[in-house]
Parts: structure tokens; C-alpha cells; sequence
């Protein structure tokens, strides 16, 4: 994963008890709320409607904003015409490029920044020239919203076109210049691996292909934004508080605490919630009008404005011995990546670590278009890269006559078949053991279209999913314990609705000592300790990271106060641990004092410490991955082509599980993106004009309750012994593998093979 190559670069301070030879994490077993299913904290607020979101902030004098998107991909703007806007009724003003204040072009976002948030390069509003279809080119304010979008229907655009890149085929054959570092991406060579397929007993050679997707969270992008005294507050729906604080101030060239995000609820990010022109036109328009601004995206203007998942076209050859073992695997490549966009969508790189292969040849492509920049979306790479190399797999097991579960417990690795490094933890095949059982695995037979039930050919499918561990650096958190001895934790950390409060409550009541009602988390708020994004499934293993070295401060800090007259008098901080709200020797548990007598004696009222993440040097010695098994029993009717998905399973290897209910939620609506992914998610793009359609959930289709089957959700619970509480991540790995694993049931029921995504029901008949 990408993300992985950005954090090796960056280094800190790291906790001794995850490098090697360290000592595990105590939490790994020894807890009390962690492990336990537990209740969002935020959900009463939720479900009370009490829970004010980014858009719902009441503000006086607010001003609400419309954008008026580019209809051509490349060019300029030849003639504006605003003066009808400008005249309708509640209209404050129109900026356009002729009027916008001068903006810097934000920092990008990346591991070696992680106080930056650009998702692309392009200058924002300072200039005619267009560089996307849908690039905003006006913004309206007024005084409703409904008057604002009526005035964005008057502006009138001329443009001089220019020839624009927007066919992917055209793109394949340009691709990048060749002093592009992006040109390929990826490439790894290792033990021959074009030989060795073309000796192959058995092989498989197939190309695969995913569509353009967009994001569609429930909440779609918002801000309220508002300058004072100078300094520009911002009411945001992102998964990148610092990160968008630290941006928007380039942007506008203030200081960094001239500028205030703050971001308690996110409505779903999934990787889209993060900086992208809205809030810096926002900002920007507010500061010219003088008053506050809501900017609340449409889906249309969402569609336009913030990057989806690139398309992909991938060819996955495998050969094998007889035996079934994987002798090469080639896995070759195109995606899309706009020269002025960020996001690293790595698909060739999930291969590298599932199988043990004897050889491999890997390599990406991307494609230079003139289009939105991407967006990282659900996984990225391994989303679509498990599609290609699962799908491959469930190919060769048919070709072999074996069995897909065994043909993967043939080629499981023991260790990373890239670097060799050993893997943390992995139990991928129990997982396969516990998801096989769960759906009856054994009802399965082999032959492809030999289960029906009147018009319905029933099939089952499975495939493996993977995600790789990392921890954000730098991400901190503050523990404060107040002179009622409870403890207080705050960063600036983010809430999508994973239960990120939830569970770090969990955590910091068992490594303190504390009962859970003793715990408070807050959130969600730049002025908080600095959080890296929520991004990369490691938001949970760098703020637990971050809590832990704060309890390492408090225990060295409550120890100094503690003084001599105390029972812990002459013990190290090494020789106490934290238990029954206080501090007690590890050998002599009567000697023990609570944090409120402690803080007491001393004449403080709290003590406040701030612990930090270092970099995860973990992933330099040790190969970690959450790995999964998904399985899917479906059906097709032979009359229309319909799928109809009964049931799909998911047993997942994550290490530790630290709340069953958030973590199954968790994984349940990962899957149901998976599902998404497979039938029905696909963005029509006019390839001849670089137009996105597909504005609007009626063009676009995301899984409905109805869609929706029996979700089963389980966990092998093995902790990692390398990770903080032993936990890996379990936020974007829901998804990988979903769509193989349907994929590969529509084959066992009907014998088609499609391996083009999503499987509508035109390529079944
Ligand atoms: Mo994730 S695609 O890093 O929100």
C-alpha cells in the first residue's frame, strides 16, 4: 500500500514494546472494557438528532453558497457573464476568477505530510483556464440556499475549447511522458517469472477490469465557515482536522492557529472527506463578502468536485504445478492518475503479499487524463487488486479441479514472499476455516450451473481480503486526570462513525486503571493534540499508540507528585503499574495509592500529559497485514440475469478485536461497499467530453436495505503481537475481496466467468 511507503519515511518516537524482541503491548490479554461489545458514545446524540453536523452549525448572517461547475474538459473561460446572477433576488455576490482573493495552491496530502490535505495540484479559482470537466468556475452566495442555486442557473460561460485527454484507451497508448516518475509504478521482477508461467502445468491468463466509482457518503461534503478577528474558523466534515487546518492556512497564508477546524461528526468519509475546493472556496467567498459561509455540497456538485476511484484494466497471469502450487504470478496493469492528482490507487500491489509464489512480474501503469483528481476510496488498491488476483485464483482452482479454499491453503504464506520478512501474525486460513463452516461451505459442488431451483441457478464463491497495518506518526493524545482521580483524554481525533471515542474510552479505562464511567474521550477538534488523517485503517492503532505513551508520562509524573509519603515511596515508575484508579507496586499490591489522594497531597487540581506515535518501525521488520475470507452464496435467474445475493460471510484475521460491535459494524458496512462494488456502483463518465453522468443516487446505485442479504461477521481474535493491544486494522479490509467473492459464485452457479465489474445483469444473458 502507498501508505505504507509514505510512514517508512518518516521517523519518531516508537514505544520499545513493539520494535523487535520488544515486549507485547499488556493490553494484548490483559482487559477488562476492551473486547467487550459496547455502545457508540456518540449514538444517543445521534439518534436524538442532537448531534450538530457540519452543516447544521446555526450561524448569524449566514450566506449560502452554489457552484457553477465547467462543461468542457480543457480550455478557458472566453466570456462571463454574472450580471444576471448578481441581479436575482438574495444574491450577496458572485466570485469568479476575475474577483476571487489570491489562494495558494494547498500542500498534498501524504505520509511524509501529514499536515497537508491537497488532493491535487492545480491553482483554485485564480485563472480562465479549465483543467476539468466540472472544475467550479463561479461561486454564488445568498441569503437561502434555494436563491443561491437559482442564481448559479443564470451565470453565463463562453469557453474556448482546447483538445482535452479524456478516453482512457487514447491514454493507455500516451500514458505519462517518459520523465514521468508515474509512468509505472510498482515494479517488481523477482525469480523469472515469464519462464516460469510460460512452463506452467496449469495456468490461468485474464484481464479485469473495474469501473470509475464515485463516493456517495450519507453526508454529503459540507463546511461552515466564518472569518473572526482575522482568523478563519471552519465548521468541517473531514477526516483530516490538522491536516485541513494546516492547509487551509497556506492557502491563505496565515499562521497555523489563525485558523480553527472543527469536526465532531463526519456523516461517512470513506476516504473522501478531506480537503478539496469547497472549503477554500468557501473560505475564500466569505472572506470577500464579509460574513459567514455554508457551503453544502449537492451530489452533483460532489460528483464534480471531490475524485473518486480510478478506473482499472488488469491482467493477472498465474501458473501452477500440478499440485496446485503457484509457480509465477504476473500481475499487470492500468489505472487512471490525473498528473495533477494525488492519490495512489496501488493495486499491483496487493499480489505481493497474499500468496507464496515462486516468482513475480508486477507492474502499474497510470494514465494522464485531463479529469478530477482521484480520490482514496474503500481501500484503495487492494480494493480493485483483489478483485483481479482472487477472481485469477478462483479461475486456476477451476482449472485445476481443486477446490479455491485449497488451492489457497497450498499456497498460504508463511512469511512475506516479497522481503521474506515474518509475518507479525496471520491466520488467513483459519479465517477460511471459520467462514467455510459458517456458510456451509460443504454444500458446495464443483460444477458450475449444477445447483437450480426453478428459474434460479444457485452458486457459492469465496475470496481473500487483505489490508495493510500502519500507524499514523505523530498523532497524539492528552491524558488528564482531574482531582476526582478521572481521566480525560482528547485529541484531535476523527469520528466517521467507526466508534473511534468508543473505543479509545475502552482503552485508556483498562490502561489506567479506571473504570469506563471514569473516562471521557474528545475529539474532533484542531485545537486538540495534533491527529495524523483517519485513513489508512490506522486511526485506532495510532491514537492507542499516542495513549499509551501518555500513560508511560502520567505513571513517571503521578510518581514525582507522589513524593515520599506515600505508600509507592522509593519505587521506580517501571516498578508501579496502573490499577484501582491509582497507581499500585507490580509486587506488592498493597501498596497503592489513587490518583485523587495523589493530586490531593500535592495541592494540584489535574495533571495533564501529552504521549506521541513515533513512526510504526514495526512494518519495517515485520510483514502485517489484516487478512480475511468472504464468502457469498447467491443466486442467478437463468430468464433475466438477476443476481440476487442470499447471504455473504465474513471471517476476518485482524488480530485483536477491541469492541465486537463497532468492529462488526465496521466490517458489515465494508462489505456492503463490496457488494456495491460487485452489481451495482459504477460512474458513467462521457469519455468524449470527460463529463461525469452519474450525478445523483438515482444514476448511481449504492446497495439499499433491500439489496442488503444475511450478513454474517466473524473473528479468529488472535492477538498481534507486534501491534498496540494487539489489534491490526479493520476499517478499509471489509471491502477487499467482496467482489471476487461474488464474482466467483456467479460462476459456480451459472458457469459464466465475468470479469468485468459491476456483473449487471446484460453480461449474464
Ligand atoms: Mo480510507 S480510503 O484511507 O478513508
Amino acid at each position: 500500500n502507498a501508505i505504507v511507503g509514505g510512514v517508512r519515511a518518516v521517523l519518531g518516537h516508537v514505544p520499545a514494546s513493539w520494535l523487535p524482541g520488544g515486549t507485547p503491548d499488556p493490553l494484548i490479554d490483559k482487559r477488562v472494557a476492551l473486547g467487550r461489545q459496547q455502545s457508540r458514545v456518540d449514538g444517543p446524540d445521534k439518534v436524538r438528532g442532537a448531534a450538530q453536523f457540519a452543516a447544521e452549525v446555526p450561524m448569524e448572517d449566514l450566506l449560502y453558497a452554489a457552484f457553477v461547475h465547467s462543461t468542457i474538459a480543457r480550455g478557458n473561460i472566453a466570456d462571463l457573464d454574472v450580471s444576471a446572477a448578481e441581479a436575482a433576488p438574495g444574491v450577496a455576490l458572485v466570485m469568479t476568477y476575475r474577483n476571487a482573493p489570491k489562494l495558494g495552491v494547498p500542500p498534498t496530502v501524504g505520509l511524509t505530510n501529514l499536515k497537508a490535505a491537497g488532493n491535487h495540484t492545480l491553482p483554485i479559482m485564480q485563472d480562465p483556464e479549465i483543467r476539468w470537466n466540472g472544475q467550479v468556475v463561479a461561486v454564488v452566495l445568498a441569503e437561502t440556499r434555494e436563491q443561491a442555486d437559482h442564481a448559479a442557473t443564470l451565470v453565463r460561460v463562453r469557453y474556448d475549447s482546447a483538445p482535452a485527454r479524456t478516453r482512457f484507451e487514447e491514454g493507455k497508448n500516451s500514458a505519462y511522458t517518459p520523465e514521468s516518475i508515474l509512468v509505472e509504478r510498482n515494479r517488481l521482477d523477482k525469480g523469472d517469472a515469464r519462464r516460469k508461467l510460460a512452463e506452467a502445468a496449469f495456468k490461468v491468463d485474464a484481464v479485469y477490469r473495474t469501473p470509475w466509482e464515485n463516493h456517495n457518503p450519507i453526508e454529503p461534503h459540507a463546511a461552515t465557515i466564518v472569518w473572526r478577528d482575522g482568523k478563519l474558523i471552519v465548521h468541517d466534515a473531514t477526516q483530516m482536522i490538522n491536516a485541513t487546518a494546516g492547509s487551509l492556512a497556506k492557502v491563505f497564508g496565515l499562521k497555523a492557529d489563525e485558523v480553527h477546524v472543527s469536526s465532531p461528526y463526519v456523516g461517512g468519509g470513506f476516504g473522501a472527506k478531506a480537503m478539496w475546493d469547497h472549503q477554500i472556496l468557501g473560505a475564500a467567498a466569505a472572506k470577500l463578502a464579509g460574513r459567514p459561509v455554508r457551503v453544502t455540497l449537492s451530489r452533483a456538485s460532489m460528483h464534480r468536485l471531490v475524485g473518486g476511484r480510478m478506473r482499472t484494466e488488469q491482467r493477472v497471469a498465474l501458473g501452477a504445478d500440478a499440485e496446485g502450487r503457484l509457480k509465477a504470478l504476473l500481475h499487470h496493469g492500468y489505472g487512471v492518475k490525473p498528473r495533477h492528482s494525488v492519490c495512489d490507487e496501488g493495486f499491483s500491489l496487493t499480489g505481493r503479499s497474499l500468496y507464496a509464489s515462486e516468482s513475480f512480474d508486477v507492474v502499474q501503469h497510470y494514465v494522464d487524463l485531463d479529469l478530477l483528481a482521484n480520490s482514496f476510496m474503500r481501500g484503495p488498491g487492494e480494493t480493485p487488486g483483489t478483485f483481479a488476483i482472487e477472481c485469477a485464483m478462483d479461475e486456476l482452482a477451476h482449472a485445476l479441479g481443486m477446490d479455491p479454499i485449497e488451492l489457497r491453503r497450498r499456497n498460504a504464506a508463511t512469511r512475506d514472499p516479497v522481503s521474506g520478512a515474518p509475518h507479525s501474525q496471520n491466520a488467513m486460513m483459519e479465517a477460511y476455516d471459520l467462514g467455510a463452516a459458517r456458510i456451509g461451505w460443504s454444500r458446495r459442488t464443483a460444477e458450475p450451473g449444477s445447483r437450480r431451483e426453478g428459474e434460479w441457478l444457485i452458486g457459492m464463491g469465496c475470496a481473500s481480503g487483505t489490508f495493510p497495518f500502519t500507524r499514523m506518526p505523530g498523532t497524539s493524545a492528552r491524558i488528564t486526570i482531574d482531582g476526582n482521580g478521572d481521566a480525560h483524554v482528547a485529541s484531535a481525533a476523527h469520528e466517521m462513525g467507526m466508534g473511534t471515542a468508543t473505543v479509545q474510552r475502552q482503552h485508556a479505562a483498562d490502561r489506567l486503571g479506571l473504570p469506563l464511567d471514569r473516562v471521557t474521550v474528545t475529539i474532533g477538534d484542531s485545537s486538540l493534540p495534533f491527529a495524523g488523517l483517519a485513513g489508512g485503517s490506522s486511526q485506532t492503532a495510532s491514537l492507542a499508540a499516542a495513549i499509551s505513551a501518555a500513560s508511560g508520562k502520567l505513571a513517571v509524573q503521578l510518581m514525582r507528585l507522589a513524593g515520599n509519603d506515600t505508600p509507592l515511596a522509593g519505587l521506580k515508575p517501571s516498578e508501579v503499574e496502573f490499577a484501582d484508579g491509582g497507581l499500585r507496586s507490580v509486587d506488592d499490591p498493597a501498596r497503592h495509592e489513587s490518583f485523587a489522594s495523589i493530586l490531593r497531597r500535592a495541592g494540584r487540581s489535574e495533571l495533564s500529559v501529552v504521549g506521541e506515535s513515533g513512526a510504526p518501525l514495526e512494518i519495517l521488520k515485520f510483514s502485517m497485514h489484516s487478512t480475511s475470507a468472504i464468502f457469498c452464496e447467491l443466486r442467478v435467474s437463468d430468464v433475466t440475469g438477476e443476481i440476487r445475493v442470499d447471504r455473504l460471510v465474513g471471517a476476518f484475521d485482524c488480530g485483536r478485536i477491541l469492541n465486537a460491535k463497532t468492529a462488526a459494524s465496521q466490517f458489515k458496512g465494508g462489505m456492503i461497499m463490496g457488494l456495491g462494488m460487485a452489481l451495482t456502483e459504477e460512474t458513467l463518465l462521457d469519455e468524449r467530453t470527460g463529463r461525469i453522468m452519474s450525478t445523483s443516487l438515482a444514476d448511481y446505485h449504492v446497495p439499499v436495505h433491500l439489496d442488503v442479504p444475511d450478513i454474517d461477521v466473524l473473528w479468529t481474535d488472535i492477538p498481534d503481537p507486534r501491534a498496540p493491544l494487539g489489534a491490526r486494522g479493520i476499517g478499509e479490509i471489509g471491502t477487499t475481496g467482496v467482489a471476487a467473492a461474488i464474482a466467483n459464485a456467479v460462476f459456480n452457479a451459472t458457469g459464466k466467468r465475468l470479469r468485468d465489474l459491476p456483473l449487471t445483469l446484460d453480461k449474464l444473458i
